[in-house]
């Protein structure tokens, strides 16, 4: 008897995203079945290329065609497209997730995170842009060894940056070297707009915007201003950083932004004979995590490499791929593509009774 399309769907309603526990047929992922006699090929559409369960849901979708009888050959392909966060249209319409990157002690690694966030997922095939909203002390420039380079206008848009297959503006490229702007309020906030609206960043998956600390002009401006997926809480074993850590977070909620989770840098340093150890003993960022009721995205390990490689302007991704800093950088990229798709995609689905499914983001 021959193979039918509605056996083949059938089949694959048995697999179910882990994040959205919704089966991949009814989540529209599953597109372009083909079948030739007893082969079939058809691609699922995952919401973004840094899936962390990829690997999974292909090996899962593939058994559960190859399980059907009469199917000989299976050729499955994976793809991804990430999902537009809530009301795009707003502001930039051509970038689908806006991320911020916060915390509330200052030198916790923001800047840090956020470069090998961003080309963590740009290796994943993501296209990444990287704000640099921190006005006060513009550091992406230096870290990104780009400093010096002066970005190019077009049709009254400023260009981007582009090093590491990743976009980038900040107010350092803009300012002479040495130069300190006296900032008031209200131009907080006008640069910030600019850096938002004056830019040509193009069609992104991921922007990503590095805050500067506190919950100053510079934050409150972008959470008011553009709709964004989420905020990324950057913490440090330190009990100081938790505390302030935790009432950013609260900030960020009062102003309707979801937290797409906690992680922790300058965590335990990995010894070269292998052994772990914890330099600063304060609260974890597994810790904070549970208690402001959020997910935790993993730790970024204590580590003179990645100090080294922000200094000369390489992140460690690059400088040290193969290394554990990179490789805790790459789960915590996986870790907040996941949650961000969690938003995006949950604002957007219909409930089993046809209603949407609002995102509501758990209270701390
Ligand atoms: N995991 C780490 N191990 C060792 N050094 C680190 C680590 N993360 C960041 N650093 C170093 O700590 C310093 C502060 O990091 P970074 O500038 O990223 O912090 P920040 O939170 O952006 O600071 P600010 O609040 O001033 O913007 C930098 O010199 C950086 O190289
Ligand atoms: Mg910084």
């Amino acid at each position: 008897m021959a193979i039918t399309e509605a056996q083949i769907l059938e089949a694959l309603k048995s697999v179910e995203d882990p994040d959205l526990h919704r089966d991949i047929v009814s989540l529209g992922f599953v597109k372009n079945v083909v079948i030739e006699g007893s082969k079939v090929s058809f691609t699922v559409e995952l919401t973004t290329p840094a899936c962390p369960v990829k690997d999974i849901l292909e090996a899962q979708a593939r058994d559960a065609v190859a399980s059907i009888e009469g199917v000989t050959e299976v050729d499955l392909t994976m793809t991804a497209q990430v999902r537009e966060r809530p009301n795009p249209a707003d502001t930039l319409p051509n970038v689908k997730q806006i991320i911020a990157i916060a915390s509330g002690k200052g030198g916790v690694g923001k800047s840090t995170v956020t470069v090998n966030l961003a080309v963590a997922l740009a290796e994943q095939g993501a296209r990444v842009g990287i704000m640099d909203a921190d006005v006060y002390g513009p550091s992406i420039p230096m870290m990104t060894g780009t400093l010096g380079q002066y970005p190019l206008t077009q049709d009254s848009k400023i260009i981007p940056i582009e090093r590491f297959g990743v976009a980038m503006m900040s107010l350092g490229y803009l300012l002479q070297e040495g130069q300190a702007p006296l900032w008031r309020g209200p131009m907080v906030a006008g640069t910030v707009k600019q850096l938002l609206n004056d830019v040509k960043w193009g069609q992104l998956d991921y922007l990503l915007v590095d805050l500067p600390p506190g919950t100053g002009d510079a934050p409150m401006t972008l959470a008011q201003q553009v709709p964004l997926t989420g905020v990324v809480i950057v913490t440090t074993p330190h009990n100081v950083a938790a505390n302030i850590a935790g009432s950013c977070a609260s900030l960020f909620r009062r102003l309707n932004t979801p937290v797409l989770g906690v992680l922790e840098n300058m965590g335990a340093m990995i010894l070269p004979n292998g052994e772990t150890m914890r330099i600063f003993a304060g609260k974890s960022g597994d810790e904070l995590a549970e208690e402001l009721g959020v997910p935790y995205l993993g730790a970024v390990p204590m580590s003179q490499e990645i100090s080294y490689s922000s200094d000369i302007g390489v992140p460690v991704m690059k400088s040290l791929p193969e290394g554990d800093q990179a490789s805790a950088f790459r789960t915590i990229a996986g870790e907040v593509a996941r949650q961000a798709s969690v938003v995006a995609v949950s604002r957007n689905l219909p409930s089993e009774e046809g209603q949407s499914l609002n995102f509501v983001p758990s209270q701390g």
